[in-house]
């Protein structure tokens, strides 16, 4: 009797473990599957200290994430900056809603690089390191573009 009633066990626990499998769509949520960066750079900066990036988070996960904080081996700091009417304040975290995205873009919410050590040039790639929540750091090669770059007319 035990026996059999350890086998019926070991069954159910294997259909749930399949159950869950087939419901979730984002995977494993540490291998970084759920998250994609698309649309990424950096304007090349007119200041000698900051900078300015952009991009794009796509979460096509089941679950909801947040961006926690950035680095790069070009800034001493990185933060988030919000922009509220003319003026920009730093953001703490900022969430990834699941099936969503975090957009940062000319105009809007933007990286801001402080305390360069040295000034990215057009044509360069710099690279950028985003911290999750959730899912393991993602490295992008953010290309460095014209300082009056616009993605929308592409110069
Ligand atoms: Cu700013």
């Amino acid at each position: 009797m035990r026996h059999l009633a350890m086998a019926t066990a070991t069954v159910l626990a294997g259909a749930l473990a399949l159950t869950g499998c087939g419901s979730s769509e984002s995977g494993n949520p540490s291998d970084g599957a759920g998250l994609s960066v698309g649309s990424a750079y950096m304007p090349q900066p007119v200041s000698d200290s900051m900078a300015a990036g952009f991009l794009v988070i796509t979460n096509k996960g089941a679950a909801g994430d947040a961006l926690t904080r950035v680095t790069s081996d070009v800034a001493g700091e990185i933060t988030v900056h919000k922009t509220v009417g003319q003026t920009m304040e730093e953001a703490g975290r900022l969430d990834i809603p699941a099936h969503g995205e975090l957009v940062l873009r000319s105009g809007g919410d933007h990286l801001m690089f402080e305390q360069l050590k040295r000034k990215p040039k057009e044509g360069e790639k710099v690279s950028v390191q985003l911290h999750f929540a959730k899912t393991s750091p993602i490295t992008v090669e953010m290309p460095v573009k014209s300082a009056t770059y616009n993605p929308k007319t592409g110069h």
